[in-house]
């Protein structure tokens, strides 16, 4: 889009953000555009407390479906828009209801935990949420022996790596752009890049992510970057995470270089928010997110019992 013509979206968008008292969240693996007019940018978590925490009437979720599901969750009271309703997240949609109720049949009386990164109908019916900057504390935080994890079978094996006390049976979700990290790109960016710390997310391949340097949520990640000595990195999530690291490395004069571990780990579905659908949705105020009463009522209580836990976060 022409300089001047993107100019004007970002003061036009900003202009109804203040007529209409909305705000704008931003996951960042979204387009780094989207930041020039958002007013928090982070990851699941971060955002998830930032929809329960807002006074606005209106809150633009800029990430996937499940995430705006969530901020609706977390205030029902406020209309939450999505700019694109087609952005689902791969991993939320790879379990459905009935799917879960035959997990839980298989293996009866063990708590249930849900990544974020599920439906509203998925978190109704397990026991606590949580994301990938809490899970291994969410886990620890039920002091039992076993748990069931879904969606993702790579994040619940992680956690029983990290705790080593608890079993974690997982269900066989997975996210399609974290598993485009190979082994062979970790060992070509060591070869390439001696001196640079891989930090990699744990939604990857468990044998992936024992190659690498630094294992954590976007978040994590990112903090780890900022504050560590080393000014090479190699960055094995989204590409937003470079992107936004670069940006800040230049703008701070960090002097420090990030690398995007291949040019493939992009989430598509990530990407279909822009400046343009942000501003028409915000403008007309379509693609509102509805949610079922007694689902909703559950899956609240769910993403509830995770954000009352004491945790470091
Ligand atoms: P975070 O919890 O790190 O924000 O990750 C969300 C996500 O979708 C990762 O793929
Ligand atoms: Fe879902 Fe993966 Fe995209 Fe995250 S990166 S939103 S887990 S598909």
């Amino acid at each position: 889009m022409p300089l001047v013509l993107r100019m004007d979206l970002i003061k036009e968008i900003n202009k109804l953000k203040k007529e209409k008292n909305a705000i704008i969240l931003t996951h960042c693996y979204q387009n780094i555009e989207i930041d020039e007019v958002s007013d928090f940018v982070g990851d699941s978590l971060y955002l998830s407390k930032m929809a329960a925490k807002t006074n606005a009437d209106i809150i633009v979720f800029a990430g996937v479906y499940f995430m705006a599901q969530s901020a609706k969750l977390l205030s029902p009271d406020k209309k939450v828009l999505l700019p694109n309703m087609s952005s689902g997240c791969l991993m939320a949609d790879m379990i459905n209801t009935s799917d879960l109720e035959q997990f839980k049949k298989k293996y009866p009386n063990i708590p249930i935990v849900c990544y974020i990164n599920s439906t509203a109908e998925i978190k109704a019916k397990c026991d606590i949420c949580c994301t990938s900057s809490n899970a291994v504390d969410v886990v620890r935080s039920l002091n039992v022996p076993k748990v069931l994890f879904v969606p993702d079978t790579y994040l619940g094996k992680y956690v029983e790596k990290k705790l080593g006390n608890v079993e974690v049976i997982t269900y066989n979700g997975f996210c399609p752009t974290h598993l485009r990290i190979r082994k062979e790109d970790i060992l070509n960016a060591r070869k390439n890049y001696p001196d640079a710390p891989i930090l990699i997310h744990p939604e990857c391949h468990l044998e992936v992510v024992k190659l690498a340097d630094f294992c954590g949520s976007t978040k994590e990640i990112m903090e780890y970057a900022k504050n560590s000595k080393e000014k090479r990195f190699i960055i094995a999530t989204e590409k937003g995470v470079a992107d936004r690291l670069s940006r800040d490395s230049k703008k701070e004069n960090w002097n420090k270089e990030f690398i995007l571990i291949n040019d493939n780990i992009i989430c598509p579905n990530m990407k279909k928010n822009t400046l343009d659908n942000i501003y028409q949705t915000l403008l007309d105020e379509k693609n509102e997110i509805t949610l079922d009463e007694t689902i909703a009522k559950k899956a609240k209580e769910c993403i509830e019992k995770m954000l009352q836990i004491n945790l470091k976060n």
